[in-house]
């Protein structure tokens, strides 16, 4: 498989060639999603909703991210990989956020980073990009700020939010992101965004403008169904699918079925 690079993902949008972005956790996952040519895999943070089953995103620590893109790097064959920096890895100061990015490189072996936030994050930006590690951008719905923004809500929704967002994109990206994703805006503020910047928008609920899209691969195998978002395609339903090969297999050794002879050593 050809490795994909930032570069790869810049020169996409210029051809105006979709990107393609999911999520993963765990190596198995990771080698059956870049088999088929992904070009990015992002380790998110919302590991913390769909495999550690906390409520939102706090939780989750440099640590558990480092362990999962551990994990995701030895099964991905050629897609980009990029791991969000988790709650209070880089908001605090500069060092931290350019320590905790160095220490998600080194150890976990991501190829970049992802940090929530648009103006009062620039300068962590532009540190983590001036040493050397490339930066994604994330705003809209921003998960990290959930008791801020007081739910999992459409964002940009007033004039005064739409021109916000917008500001907040160019600062980003002057500051030195190479790529943006825009979650649960309304299509016409995410097309707009991806009209103004340079870089890569890449849309999670935020309609069909965005240079790319990424899902949660939780959400659209139907793994997840504590809670489903309406921007949420299902592409198979393997809860379903899981559940009742956990029950066939329960039955057939309660009945005596398994295992069969096939299955012995003689
Ligand atoms: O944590 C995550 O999975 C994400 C995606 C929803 C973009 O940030």
């Amino acid at each position: 498989m050809n490795k994909k690079t930032v570069l790869t993902i810049l020169e996409k949008k210029r051809l105006k060639n979709k990107i393609t972005m999911l999520t993963c956790y765990d190596y198995v996952t990771a080698k059956l999603v870049s088999s088929q040519d992904i070009d990015v895999i992002l380790v998110g943070d919302s590991l913390g909703n769909v495999k550690l089953g906390y409520e939102n995103t706090l939780p989750v620590t440099v640590e558990d991210m480092i362990y999962h893109t551990e994990s995701v790097k030895r099964g991905n064959n050629g897609a980009l990989l990029i791991t969000d920096m988790p709650f209070m890895s880089y908001e605090i100061t500069v060092e931290d956020a350019v320590k905790n990015a160095a220490k998600i490189i080194k150890e976990g072996g991501a190829e970049a980073v992802k940090v929530e936030g648009g103006i009062e994050i620039v300068d962590k930006i532009r540190a983590i990009s001036n040493a050397k590690i490339p930066v994604v951008g994330h705003l809209g719905l921003t998960p990290q700020a959930i008791n801020k923004i007081g739910g999992f809500k459409v964002q940009g929704r007033t004039e005064d939010k739409c021109s916000k967002l917008i500001s907040d994109a160019k600062a980003i990206e002057e500051a030195g992101v190479f790529a943006v994703v825009l979650e649960a805006i309304p299509e016409q503020l995410a097309k707009e965004v991806t009209h103004c910047l340079k870089v890569p928008t890449i849309g999670i609920g935020a309609g069909r403008y965005c240079d790319g899209q990424v899902l949660v691969i939780d959400d659209m195998l139907g793994m997840f169904d504590d809670f489903t978002p309406k921007f949420v395609k299902r592409y198979a339903d393997l809860s379903n699918i899981i559940k009742t090969a956990v029950k066939n297999y329960i039955d057939e050794v309660r009945a005596g079925k398994f295992p069969q002879e096939g299955n012995v050593y003689k």
